[in-house]
């Protein structure tokens, strides 16, 4: 039997897929553009088309599947989105799946991964949630633009710290429980990088790395939107959903530091000043 990582061609599912692949797991890597899907993995790893809101996807991609990895994607801002592939997830009889949830979401019932968490388990589908703080790499990628070009982070987090996670860690820990199905089966992770940053200790941190200067816009939450909408062009359901979970950044949600990372894999989480090194060139 094989697992199916979705949203393979993404951040976590990448780094997901991969760790299987390391530890010699029969993985079947799953989204929407199987083109996109061969150029990353190659021909030798099984590919699949998944499209969450196309029923007649998803039986396919459960063939001879017993674990799933299962990522909500972003721009699909309804838990609703994803209740038919759960249902039928439930069908095919998947004995382990492993959400990748949100830091905080067993009491906060805003982000859409609440209601995917709490339907999973009315369905009785064992499940192991990945509950990760936000990802170092929003800072690599969809706010990497902002940090070449003009030096700026432009997050609404005000002067809240969040304790950033490398999702290459996220990855490990995401293999770790998929390959270990019945220890793990029911049970919730909420996992952190090693301390918590507000925005202007990490623009501190990047200007050291980059040695060039690098500030904290402290932007408002309208000028963040009109930014990443208008002048980014980004879809307007993503950029709410983030500007929700900016406000209960605001609130002190993201600010925990735990060590479920380590007592899961055996490892230290990656620092961000490590990270920030090992991406240099993302922010030059
Ligand atoms: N960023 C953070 O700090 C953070 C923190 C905690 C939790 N999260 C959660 O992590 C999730 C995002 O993970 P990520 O950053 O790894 O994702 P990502 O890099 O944005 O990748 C999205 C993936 O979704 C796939 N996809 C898009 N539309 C699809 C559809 N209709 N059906 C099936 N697959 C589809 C894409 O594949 P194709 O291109 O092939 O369609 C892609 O692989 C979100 O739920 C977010 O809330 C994020």
């Amino acid at each position: 039997m094989k697992i199916l990582v979705t949203g393979a061609s993404g951040t976590v599912g990448k780094y997901a897929a991969n760790e299987l692949l390391k530890m010699n797991a029969s993985i079947v890597v799953a989204g929407t553009d199987t083109q996109k899907l061969l150029k990353i993995y190659g021909k030798d790893v099984e590919r699949v088309k998944l499209d969450f809101t196309k029923e007649e996807t998803f039986d396919a991609a459960l063939q001879e599947v017993d674990r799933v990895f299962l990522m909500r994607p972003p721009h699909l801002g309804k838990a609703e989105d994803l209740y038919p592939f759960i249902q039928i997830m439930k069908e095919h009889g998947i004995k382990l799946v492993s959400f990748l949830s949100l830091m905080g979401v067993e009491k906060n019932p805003i982000p859409p991964h609440h209601k995917i968490e709490k339907y999973i388990s009315e369905l009785g589908l064992p499940f192991a949630h990945i509950r990760p703080g936000f990802f170092m790499q929003n800072l690599s990628g969809i706010h990497a633009e902002e940090i070449k070009e003009n030096n700026k982070i432009l997050v609404p987090a005000g002067k809240s710290k969040t304790s950033f996670i490398d999702a290459a860690d996220i990855g490990l820990a995401i293999a770790t429980v998929l390959k270990d199905p019945e220890r793990y089966k029911n049970t919730a992770h909420t996992l952190t990088g090693p301390q918590s940053l507000d925005y202007f200790e990490v623009a501190e941190l990047l200007s050291q790395v980059t040695k060039k200067h690098i500030s904290y816009a402290d932007p408002g939450f309208l000028s963040y939107r009109s930014h990443y909408i208008n002048n980014r062009g980004l879809d307007k359901k993503y950029v709410n959903v983030t500007m929700a979970l900016y406000l209960m950044t605001r609130l002190g949600t993201a600010e925990k530091v735990t060590d479920e990372f380590e007592k899961l894999t055996g490892k230290k989480p990656t620092s961000f000043r490590e990270f920030a090194e090992r991406n240099r060139g993302s922010f030059m």
